[in-house]
């Protein structure tokens, strides 16, 4: 039997038929190649994370490329299989456009700009360069934008990022639970179509992916999870801390001190990071000065893994799902058990409403 249609599989074709499309984030400095082409050679979609400094950019996609050759992960069209996520707010489009030039890659990932209508200039010019042959997705945060992005930049894909997310999002955001349908919604009263949805923020595992498809995903995206994975460029500190925390609705917070004392200081006003409560973020809310706790920052960073933790000051970005997040596994296992748990979920919930 031909796999039935899906507005993602037919466009990345290596995308395994007949079960949910997992896609794994861009996250910076920690999703590069490896990961990536792991997530795509089996039968996902990998993003590897240009952030905003694009001088590595290049090193990183022939790293990437290096490694599908010795993975035998084939090219499609001439492309790496793979895409790039770039923070738009600080990104440079020349260096973005001389890396892909070198690299095409099946999809560019553009987060957090400005202003939206930086987007169209970025999307046209890889368009073109491209010769449409890389597709460009958008992750937004609220109906607004999704409906703003979709009329102008007219994305390929378009992500909806939900409150649960780690890492960085708006300040102002509603959860998948009620944001994803709602721009469905708003798409349809403005007769926008066309456009697949990837939701994102708080999917763990297959029972988020179940939940967000039954919202009306076309697939899902996964940060948090693959900071547990072998393939990620992640210190061991970080890791652990991933798999100790639970319960992140209490234990995560989204705030702006991470970024400070990393010294970090150009995001875009309307965005916070959400990473687990530490040291650093009780100090500043018990007054201690900025300096102070970059001081301390700083002295921290010379202390190996023993600096997470939740008496540590190192920055540990993760979404309120880090609780679900147990066992360090395989990117391909991650991306294999999120599409089998999914699947069996949705065949059980029908099973049981079927009457
Ligand atoms: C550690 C970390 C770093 C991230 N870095 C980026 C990034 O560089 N670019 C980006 O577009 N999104 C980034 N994100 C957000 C992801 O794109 C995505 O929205 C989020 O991971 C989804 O929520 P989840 O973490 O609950 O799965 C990051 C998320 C995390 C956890």
């Amino acid at each position: 039997m031909s796999p039935a249609p899906h507005p993602l599989r037919d466009a990345y074709p290596w995308t395994t038929p007949n079960v949910p499309v997992v896609v794994s984030a861009p996250m910076m400095k920690i999703t590069l190649g490896r990961l990536a082409i792991s997530v795509s050679s089996a039968g996902g979609i990998g993003f590897l994370a240009g952030g905003f400094d694009l001088s590595q950019l290049s090193d990183n996609l022939a790293e990437a490329a290096e490694y599908a050759k010795s993975t035998n992960t084939p090219l499609r069209n001439g492309q790496l299989p793979v895409g790039v996520g770039f923070l738009s707010w600080g990104a440079s489009l020349d260096l973005a456009l001389e890396a892909l030039r070198k690299h095409p890659v099946a999809a560019v990932w553009f987060f957090a700009p400005r202003h939206l209508s930086d987007l169209l200039d970025w999307a046209k010019s890889i368009r073109q360069t491209s010769n449409n042959m890389t597709k460009i997705w958008v992750q937004i945060g609220t109906v607004a934008e999704a409906v703003e992005v979709a009329k102008t930049t007219k994305p390929d894909v378009l992500v909806v990022q939900g409150s649960d997310s780690g890492g960085h999002g708006l300040s102002e955001r509603a959860s998948l639970m009620t944001l994803l349908p709602e721009v469905l919604d708003a798409f349809e009263e403005e007769g926008i179509e066309g456009i697949p949805i990837v939701a994102s923020g708080g999917i763990i595992d297959g029972r988020g992916a179940a939940a967000a498809l039954t919202l009306g995903a076309d697939g899902v995206c996964l940060g948090t999870r693959f900071l547990a994975s072998n393939e990620a460029a992640i210190s061991k500190g970080y890791q652990d801390e991933v798999l100790r925390v639970t319960d992140g609705g209490v234990s995560t917070v989204a705030s702006t001190i991470y970024d400070k004392v990393r010294g970090i200081n150009d995001w875009p006003q309307t965005y916070v990071g959400r990473g687990v409560v530490n040291r650093t973020f009780l100090d500043a809310v018990a007054g201690m000065s900025e300096e102070e706790n970059i001081a301390l920052y700083k002295e921290a960073m010379t202390s190996g893994d023993s600096a997470w933790g939740p008496e540590g000051r190192m920055c540990t970005y993760a979404g309120t799902g880090i609780g679900l997040v147990k066992e360090v596994m395989s990117a391909a296992d991650i991306v294999r058990r999120v599409q089998q748990e999914a699947v069996k979920v949705l065949r059980e919930s029908a099973v049981k409403y079927n009457s």
